[in-house]
């Protein structure tokens, strides 16, 4: 089965389905090709907060009722330190600019729902997904669909929205991209819950460890728990997250529910320098991973998508490729801005509450910008300018 189509997008996660969705909004033509099962896609869960800046991008393309619907605003972060809780107005300190509670899997839902609707090329169940010839003029894509039949699409781009193990990254020669890699020492153990979410999202810190808990929806909640970096799932039963909570927390009251996913996440940063090779672009984890810290992993996928969208739309209709030049270094200027930001919340808020992570005078340092960041209406609005995205 040989076709054709300007624009081969490989994978539908949060990064694949925000360029499908803009570049349909841009008449530009295009095929998703997503190995996983549409039901599979529909039902991770990951992410939860959309950031400013990723609003602005669905605002400005006119999708901001479809997908937002309903979504609350984030204006309050609460940073409670040895069980005293430090209210941070976000709303205010960013000078309007918040966010939007979304757990992902809605999010996708809605994306999904918007490209198919609209008359979206989206095939799931696509196997053996291989990039071709990306370094010529004719790129092409094979895959293998549920029927076993082989197709081939010729194409003039490719956007690699795989992911982190995803195929298209992996096609690049080693040559051709700078890798940076950064393990941050510490684990986190996630789980989520069918419990009642917390008034706002939540950090703790005490030298019990790191804790924090995020709604999803009006009846559960995210909570994440520091814990040795090689910690495994099992070693985490239900009374023990619950215990741990509570002490974390500073709350003996806090309620409890059926837990539904437990995970050990990776505390692990990635990016590759650059973002394209010939006609292939990579977008969101394909490029770059980032710690949850700092809620940045889909915002960031996002903000790819936008900058890609605009530069095919540009290459497509006017010839002009000179915003597809861009795309790497446009993208890498936030990425590493918010990669720095990530890291920087994270010494922030483990190492305040935990001596025995950095010692006793780093404890103090992390302490002394924890007050800073309370008393000081600059260091306030750096930080929610930073937690507000673009
Ligand atoms: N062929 C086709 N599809 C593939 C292949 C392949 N070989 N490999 C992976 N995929 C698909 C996956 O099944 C998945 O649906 O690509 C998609 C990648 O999605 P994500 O891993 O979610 O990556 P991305 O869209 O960049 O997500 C950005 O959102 O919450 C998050 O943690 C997530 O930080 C990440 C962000």
């Amino acid at each position: 089965m040989r076709e054709s189509t300007p624009v081969v997008v490989i994978g539908a996660g949060p990064a694949g389905l925000t360029l499908a969705n803009l570049l349909r909004l841009a008449g530009v033509g295009c095929v998703v090709l997503e190995r996983q099962s549409r039901s599979h896609v529909a039902r991770r869960q990951r992410a939860g907060v959309l950031d400013y800046a990723s609003t602005r991008i669905f605002e400005e393309w006119g999708l901001a009722e479809t997908l937002l619907a309903g979504m609350p605003e984030d204006r309050v972060l609460e940073i409670r330190v040895d069980g005293e809780p430090h209210l941070l107005d976000m709303r205010a300190l960013s000078g309007g600019r918040t966010g939007r509670a979304i757990p992902q899997q809605v999010l996708v839902a809605r994306l999904m729902a918007a490209f198919l609707d609209g008359g979206g090329d989206l095939r799931f169940d696509a196997g053996e997904v291989t990039p071709h010839d990306l370094d010529g003029t004719a790129p092409k894509v094979t895959y293998r669909d549920a029927d076993g039949t082989l197709h081939e699409i010729a194409c003039d781009y490719i956007a690699g929205c795989d992911g982190y193990h995803g195929v298209t990254r992996e096609s690049v020669p080693a040559e051709a991209m700078t890798t940076y890699s950064y393990d941050h020492g510490i684990g986190w153990f996630t789980v989520l819950a069918d419990a009642p979410p917390p008034r706002r999202p939540l950090f703790a810190i005490s030298a019990h460890g790191f804790a924090a808990q995020f709604p999803r929806g009006p009846a559960a909640c995210r909570l994440y728990l520091e814990c040795a970096p090689d910690d495994m799932p099992a070693d985490w039963n239900d009374d023990r997250v619950w215990e741990q909570s509570r002490l974390r927390l500073g709350d003996d009251a806090l309620p409890t529910g059926p837990i539904t996913d437990k995970a050990v996440v990776e505390m692990r940063s990635f990016v590759v320098d650059p973002m394209r090779y010939g006609r292939l672009f990579l977008v969101g984890d394909a490029a770059h991973i980032i710690t949850p810290m700092g809620g940045k992993g889909m915002n960031l996928a996002i903000a790819d998508a936008d900058v890609l969208a605009r530069a095919l739309r540009a290459a497509v209709h006017d010839g002009d490729e000179e915003p597809l030049a861009a795309y790497s270094a446009t993208c890498l200027r936030r990425v590493w801005n918010q990669q720095e930001f990530s890291r920087w919340l994270t010494e922030l808020t483990h190492e305040a509450g935990d001596s025995a992570l950095a010692g006793t005078f780093r404890r103090q340092l992390a302490r002394a910008r924890l007050d800073r960041l309370f008393a000081s209406g600059p260091a306030g609005r750096a930080f929610a300018d930073l937690m507000a995205g673009g």
